[in-house]
């Protein structure tokens, strides 16, 4: 499930490039011999897709050549031309005296690529969808407001969290923020921060922005893996689940639908945090140690043994990824699920603070008012006080 919720995840995001792209025939290169045209060049400078396979794959006979390691080797079977192209798609032989993953890339083709989609979408549509979601919240409060405890309240508490279940709540929260406000400093910090604190100003925070981000993942990880053993029990679905989606979780005065510890929406909530989180901490771990963990060949090559990317027209995913496009392919896709993570979690956030009265009291002091806790979670109310029954009967 998990697995197969993350291909699809990976596969709208590699149909995105590919749908902003219309595929065009390829021009006639007879006139130049099989070498570009005007028109690869127009496409290229107009930002369009050009098939370089026509190029990639016209390196002469490197292996009849002479080693580019050779002194003064004469050129044999490859030209300069063809040893540049061997070079510029990966092809070329290369053997360097420093030992790294990255060390034998002399050329790397698709950094521009990367740069207009981080500095262009990305950033546009990432924040477009953090800012919508605290538009549609603020829309909601106004409509809906405050959703208040119904019946008399009790004057009774009843334990929700215990101790160790609210550290690793908060660790999760506050690390996460800490987390979201420097990786925004990353990505975008200089747009902002240059300007009003001048570039010296801009380096000192970008640095400490760096380090604190590197530091506090560990945090979050730590957070993730917590409230996956404490909680996962209570986040399987139930027969309960199905009717709490039906009636929309009461929020429009359809009453109290009976929810266990989590109802429907924080069971999202749970799994959104686990399976997302554990993604951004997968491709964050992945630019943490550079080059050394490269995920998306393999990612790719499972998704083509799927046939999802065929499936979208597509046809097969290039499995053969210099190592620079691994980092890149992981730093968006680090940004990406970290925005919609966020999204998601600042509507969270709001239930769980100003959205709903008597919540907050759950992770705050651990303890909520009995009244609350029969109109959200009834079922587990009624299993709190059937333990307690049974635990008072057997003492
Ligand atoms: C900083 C502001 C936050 C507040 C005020 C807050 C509040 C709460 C509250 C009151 C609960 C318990 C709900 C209940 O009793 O049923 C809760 C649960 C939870 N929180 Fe938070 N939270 C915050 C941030 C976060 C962040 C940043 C994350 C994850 C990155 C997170 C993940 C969770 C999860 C997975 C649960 C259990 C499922 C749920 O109740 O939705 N929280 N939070």
């Amino acid at each position: 499930m998990l697995r197969l919720f993350s291909v699809f995840l990976l596969a709208m995001f590699f149909a995105l490039p590919a749908y902003a792209q219309e595929a065009e025939p390829a021009p006639d290169r007879s006139a130049t011999g099989g070498a570009q045209t005007l028109e690869d060049i127009m496409r290229r400078q107009q930002g369009l897709e050009v098939d370089n396979s026509f190029r990639s794959s016209n390196t002469g006979n490197p292996t009849g050549g002479a080693s580019p390691t050779d002194q003064l080797g004469t050129l044999g079977g490859a030209s300069d031309p063809d040893l540049w192209r061997g070079l510029r798609f990966d092809s070329a032989d290369i053997t360097t005296q420093i030992q790294h993953p990255a060390a034998t890339v002399l050329i790397q083709d698709t950094g521009m690529w990367w740069l207009q989609f981080r500095e262009g979408p990305l950033t546009k549509y990432g924040f477009g969808l953090v800012l919508g979601t605290m538009a549609l919240l603020v829309l909601f409060y106004l409509i809906r407001g405050r959703i208040r405890i119904d019946g008399e309240k009790t004057g009774r508490k009843i334990l929700r969290f215990k101790s160790i279940e609210r550290f690793a709540h908060w660790l999760l929260a506050g690390s996460f923020i800490l987390l979201g406000l420097t990786g925004v400093i990353s990505l975008l910090g200089r747009n902002f921060l240059i300007p009003a604190l001048g570039p010296e100003g801009f380096s000192t925070i970008a640095i400490g922005a760096k380090w604190v981000h590197n530091n506090v993942s560990w945090a979050f990880m730590l957070a993730i893996v917590m409230i996956f053993v404490l909680w996962v029990v209570h986040n399987l679905p139930h027969r309960s689940d199905i009717n709490w989606l039906l009636k929309g979780g009461g929020i429009f005065g359809g009453g109290h639908p009976p929810a266990r510890k989590f109802n429907a929406g924080q069971k999202f909530i749970f799994w959104s945090v686990i399976i997302l989180g554990g993604s951004i901490s997968a491709s964050g771990l992945s630019l943490l140690f550079p080059f050394e963990l490269p995920m998306f060949a393999a990612t790719f090559e499972k998704l083509n043994q799927f046939g999802i990317p065929q499936l979208l027209g597509l046809g097969e995913l290039n499995t053969n990824l210099a190592p620079h496009t691994e980092m890149q392919y992981a730093q968006l896709w680090h940004a990406i699920v970290s925005f919609v993570l966020f999204a998601i979690v600042i509507a969270h956030i709001y239930i769980g603070s100003v959205g709903m009265e008597g919540a907050y009291d759950a992770m705050g002091s651990g303890e909520v008012e009995e009244q609350w806790a029969r109109e959200h979670h009834s079922l587990w109310v009624e299993e709190v006080k059937s333990k307690e029954a049974k635990a008072g009967g057997s003492s």
